[in-house]
Formats: structure tokens, C-alpha cells, sequence
């Protein structure tokens, strides 16, 4: 459970641009966490993630504590960001794949190419700058589950993904909800995995102003920038994004 109780947030030196925030996220939920440009979601993300510490108020993921047990909230979650290019190290797939592993085990290359393969990375031998957005964004996304953390929060993991990546991306987060991951998606567009996320949370200036389920959610999303899916329709089911 991810709990945030009363949680607000000020960038060093400035203004506070988030909360107070009190919200819960269940155990293996898709939770999806949207707002209008600078409502506050990357910054959400990262307290979720532990990169960053209330001002005031806990966020609690799986009863570690933030402030209070950061370490443990950042060995629980797994941030991966927009833009892979700031989060990707390694040179080739394979070594982005195993950094902070032991080098040169026979056995971790094993696993570097099972991974590799379960994601459809192609050749881990492949220079990192030769894939495309999608499958840099997917090497984040297997490097981010190399070490099964508990909870996965993505930001935006639906920009700039063409048709395919897009729908490789949907597989990608519905085989983790299979799984029983937690996972939290930041996005401005809730269109490409309205019909995946068990609940919403929507942000307006830095405060949770809707939460809840799918329809009652998608009633108000206008009033608060966020546009709801075009094939939705009030009472029904979200059709599904093919
Ligand atoms: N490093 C920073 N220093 C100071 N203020 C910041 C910083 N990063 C973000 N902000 C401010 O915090 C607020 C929330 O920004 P945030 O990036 O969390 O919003 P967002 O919902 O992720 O926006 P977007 O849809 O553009 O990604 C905005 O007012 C933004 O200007
Ligand atoms: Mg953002």
C-alpha cells in the first residue's frame, strides 16, 4: 500500500508546488496519476520514488516511511523517466542491463540476455544509441525490474512512442499488472492506458482535486485539462486501445 497523508513539497528556495496531498494507492493497482502541464506528477513521482522528501507529512510505500526510512522507500520503487537518454549509463544493452551487477559472471550475462530477450531488446551486444525511443524506453524499463522492485512509477511512458511502441508498451504494463506490480503512470493523456489503470488520481496545481474509478473519474477530467478518451462513453467500460 502507498499511503500519502497530508504530503507537501517545495523545490529548494521556492514556493511550495505540491499539496498537501493525502491519497492511497492499493497493493497491484495501475494507478493513473494525470494533470495539465506542471500540475505536479514528475515531482509526485519523485517523492514516490524517494529522490526527493516531503516538506511536510509521509508518504508511506509498504510501510517504509518518507522522511524516515528513504533507503527503503528507494529499494521499493522504481523510477523510470521520460526521457531515457538521462537514465540510460551503459554502452551497449547488455551493459546498461547489468550495471551494478558483478562483471564478467557468465552467469549475469545469462541474465542480461534473458532480459534482453523477454523485452524483445534484440542483441545485447547492441550499442544503446542504435535502438529507438521506444526500445530505449523499454531498456529502462527492464533495468528498472532487473531487481523486482515492489512498485514501478513511469512518467510519460506513452511520449513520443509511435503506433507499435505504443502497443508494445500497453503489453508491457498489463503483463506487470498480471504480475501483481504496483505501478503509477504520470501522463497528460490518459488515451493510450485508460482501460489498463484500476484507479486515478488527477492533479490540478499541485493538489489531488479527483480520485477514484475509471467513470466517475472521466465525468470531470475536462474541468481539470485532461482531455477523456474519444471512444469513451459515460456508464461504459473504457473500450480497449487497439
Ligand atoms: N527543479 C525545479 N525547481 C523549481 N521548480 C520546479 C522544478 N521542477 C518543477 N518545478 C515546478 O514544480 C511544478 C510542478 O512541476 P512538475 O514537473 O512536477 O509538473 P508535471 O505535472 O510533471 O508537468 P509536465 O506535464 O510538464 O511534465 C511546476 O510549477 C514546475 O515549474
Ligand atoms: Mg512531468
Amino acid at each position: 500500500m502507498i499511503r500519502a497523508s497530508e504530503v507537501t513539497f517545495a523545490y529548494p528556495g521556492g514556493p511550495s508546488v505540491l499539496g498537501p496531498v493525502s491519497f492511497e494507492i492499493a497493493p497491484g493497482s495501475l494507478c493513473g496519476l494525470v494533470g495539465a502541464n506542471g500540475s505536479g506528477k514528475s515531482t509526485l513521482l519523485a517523492l514516490l520514488a524517494g529522490l526527493f522528501v516531503p516538506s511536510t507529512g509521509t508518504l508511506t510505500v509498504n510501510g517504509r516511511p518518507s522522511p524516515g526510512d528513504v533507503q527503503g522507500v528507494r529499494a521499493a520503487v522504481a523510477l523510470v523517466l521520460q526521457d531515457p537518454d538521462q537514465q540510460i549509463v551503459g554502452a551497449t544493452v547488455g551493459e546498461d542491463l547489468l550495471l551494478g551487477l558483478t562483471p564478467r559472471d557468465p552467469a549475469q550475462a545469462e541474465r542480461a540476455l534473458a532480459l534482453a530477450a523477454r523485452f524483445g531488446l534484440g542483441d545485447p551486444t547492441a550499442p544503446v544509441q542504435t535502438l529507438s525511443l521506444g526500445g530505449r524506453r523499454k531498456l529502462c524499463i527492464a533495468t528498472a525490474l532487473r531487481d523486482a522492485p515492489e512498485v514501478l512509477v513511469l512518467d510519460e511512458p506513452f511520449a513520443g512512442l509511435d503506433y507499435p511502441a505504443g502497443r508494445e508498451m500497453r503489453a508491457l504494463l498489463a503483463s506487470n499488472r498480471a504480475a501483481g506490480r504496483t505501478q503509477v503512470i504520470a501522463s497528460h493523456d490518459v488515451e493510450p492506458f485508460a482501460d489498463l489503470a484500476d484507479a486515478w488520481l488527477v492533479l490540478e496545481a499541485g493538489r489531488v482535486v479527483l480520485r477514484g474509478a475509471t467513470d466517475a473519474v472521466f465525468r470531470e477530467l475536462r474541468a481539470h485539462g485532461v482531455r477523456p478518451p474519444t471512444a469513451w462513453r459515460p456508464g461504459e467500460p473504457v473500450p480497449a486501445w487497439e
